[in-house]
């Protein structure tokens, strides 16, 4: 959600700017808009409401916008509606001083009304622009003794890129609860909310810390803390490419993203696994810990979420000790019942959700100890977490996530494997015949996803459904939620997922003629109860497309219409294969829809709101 990006150096800015905030159209945004300074035009701000093409046909790609330091923001709106008036930048009232702003001041209508009894008049409807005022309202000559001044008086969390025209020749930056890169360059400094901003211009960034405040010069960057004194950042070096961040020939990154899942799960598993054993380097948790752990807690949101379903599911298996899973939005408000013997697991792919870093927070504060899976590097969750483990699997740039959900399932699988090895739940043979399965996963996927063909034509056949359930029991049951998930988010139909044992306690009663349900029946031990679901809906009129193993294809094809069947693996496995063809469905039937499909109406790819 909303974006930012800061340039200061010797080219001209604002295409830069815009290119910049091309890559940020991914977070999710609906207006656009930069601030450059030039010493002859002094601060030129154009901002619109709406994609970013229309922002860059007003500036004409940027030519019309003079100057070699300024600051670009897409938002996506929470104070005051999606409008001209209420995109970023905001100036302060003599137009000196412009803002962009990630994040939500909490305390913006007192401060609007101190300043509006003196005389401050307000253009916008939004919290951000009283930063802008404030700003002005302390500026006494030093941009940067103004903003400490901000910084004290605002409650929220903001990622906050200024520019002066008093102060030419700097771009003030401030983060709390919102991230920011600091990029590295040749004569130039660069600012962003992440990193694929500025992959093109450098690999050499920084992550600022909360509290911090930094000064971008044509020469270097100087950071400071809360109190004013210099901080030596640690600089690290990027080690995706951009070709990573582009769609590389392909349509849409969902597909990309889908087709990169195989050398994901490489990445992301591989290297975890050593002499039939799994080896955590990266997992900060003592032995004593583990084998003392009462009770797991795995929380997060949406397809994260789901993942924590499954991971239930498994760990429950693998250790005998409760795994519960929870939605972060709810986790905080449900006091939950941890102690110092529990672990809370969090999991999210842009670790910025702020609902994950609130059950966080809740977390530690309870006593538990915390770990994150997470996928990009240095974000705050990554960084808050007493533990990480990362997904490695690249910048996802899809609303919709899809490769990050397999990595961050076979991190949890691992860790749940490599509690079972310490705990001495599982034989170690059994552990080793798991990890050697893990191995051979990337190759069935890659099976699955050269056989597209198939799933495109079933979701010609039926694209134009309203309504789809998927059903399933156990493990099947938490794909079938994913699966859901995936089709509503990107193709707009009404879907639900229900445990197929629960049909006959209400669902059944929507079940009618032609109504397409998913029968997801991979799970051997379940699959004769699938079956009797499966014909409980088909007696009443469904229309069924079932998904199993090919070791129990034959069977299930006789009672379904349409039959995807993938290959087999260790049960505990068959979540990570049986997603990527419901990912595809999901793909191919929005395709056939016409929906935007990397950037679904109203979603966001990183949700930094409540
Ligand atoms: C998944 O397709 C969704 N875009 C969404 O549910 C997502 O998983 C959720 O918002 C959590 O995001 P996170 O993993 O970055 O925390």
């Amino acid at each position: 959600m909303c974006g930012i990006v800061g340039f200061i150096g010797s080219e001209p800015a604002a295409p830069l700017l815009l290119a910049g905030l091309a890559r940020l159209e991914y977070r999710g945004y609906d207006s656009a808009g930069l601030a450059v300074y030039d010493s002859e035009r002094g601060l030129q701000l154009a901002k619109a409401k709406g994609r970013l093409k229309v922002l860059s046909d007003i500036v004409d790609g940027g030519k019309s916008i003079h100057g070699t330091a300024g600051v670009g923001h897409t938002r996506w709106a929470t104070h005051g509606e999606p409008s001209d008036a209420n995109s970023h930048p905001h100036l302060s009232d003599s137009g000196k001083i412009a803002v962009v702003h990630n994040g939500i001041i909490e305390n913006y209508m007192e401060i609007k009304e101190y300043l509006t009894a003196h005389g401050v008049v307000f253009h916008s409807d939004t919290d951000t622009e009283v930063v802008a005022q404030l700003l002005e309202y302390y500026y006494k000559g030093d941009i940067v003794e103004a903003t400490y001044k901000v910084l004290h008086r605002i409650q929220g969390s903001y990622a906050l890129g200024i520019v002066c025209a008093d102060n030419p020749d700097q771009l003030v930056a401030a983060r709390k609860d919102s991230p920011l890169v600091l990029g590295y360059g040749q004569g130039c400094s660069f600012l962003a909310s992440d990193v694929t901003a500025l992959i093109k211009y450098t690999k050499t960034v920084s992550y600022m810390e909360d509290g911090e405040l930094a000064i971008l010069t044509r020469d270097g960057i100087q950071v400071y803390d809360q109190l004013n004194c210099p901080v030596e950042k640690e600089k690290s070096t990027v080690d995706w490419d951009i070709s990573d961040a582009e769609k590389g020939g392909y349509e849409h990154f969902m597909f990309k993203e889908i087709m990169e899942q195989p050398e994901a799960y490489r990445k992301a598993a591989f290297p975890r696994i050593k002499n039939d054993r799994v080896e955590l380097e990266d997992l900060n948790l003592e032995e004593d810990f583990i084998r003392q752990l009462s009770r797991i807690y795995v929380v997060a949101c949406g397809s994260s979420y789901h993942v924590g379903v499954v991971g239930k599911y498994l760990m429950e298996k693998m250790l005998r000790r409760p795994v519960e899973v929870a939605l972060a939005s709810e986790f905080r408000y449900a006091s939950p019942i941890v102690d110092e013997h529990s672990l809370v697991v969090v999991i999210s792919q842009s670790g910025e959700t702020l609902d994950t870093m609130a059950a966080l927070r809740e977390a530690k504060r309870l006593g538990a100890k915390t770990l994150a899976i997470v996928n990009v590097v240095g974000s705050s969750i990554a960084k808050e977490a007493d533990s990480v483990l990362y997904t490695w699997a690249g910048p996802e740039i899809a609303v919709a996530t899809t490769k990050a959900y397999s990595t961050q399932l076979v991190v949890l699988t691992l860790l749940g494997l490599h509690f079972a090895q310490v705990m001495g739940t599982l034989p170690q043979e059994e552990i080793a015949e798991v990890l050697h399965q893990i191995r051979l996963i990337p190759t069935k996927m890659e099976e699955i996803l050269s056989r597209t063909a198939d799933i495109q034509y079933f979701a010609s056949q039926y694209f134009n459904h309203e309504s789809i359930f998927f059903i399933g029991r156990n493990l099947d049951y938490a794909m079938g939620l994913e699966g859901s998930l995936k089709l509503k988010e990107i193709s707009y139909i009404h879907s639900e997922a229900y445990a197929a044992g629960e049909l006959k306690h209400g669902t059944i009663s929507l079940i009618e003629p032609g109504t397409l349900v998913i029968a997801l029946a991979t799970y051997a031990p379940l699959f004769e109860k699938d079956v009797s679901n499966v014909i409980e809906v088909k007696s009443r009129g469904a229309t069924v497309l079932g998904l199993t193993t090919w070791q129990m294809a034959e069977e299930l094809r006789k009672h379904t219409d349409t039959l995807i069947a993938i290959p087999d693996t260790h049960p505990l496995l068959l979540p990570s294969l049986a997603v990527v063809p419901l990912q595809l469905f999901a793909y191919y039937v929005a395709l056939q829809r016409g929906c935007d499909i990397d950037k679904p109406r109203n979603l966001a790819k990183s949700v930094t709101v409540e």
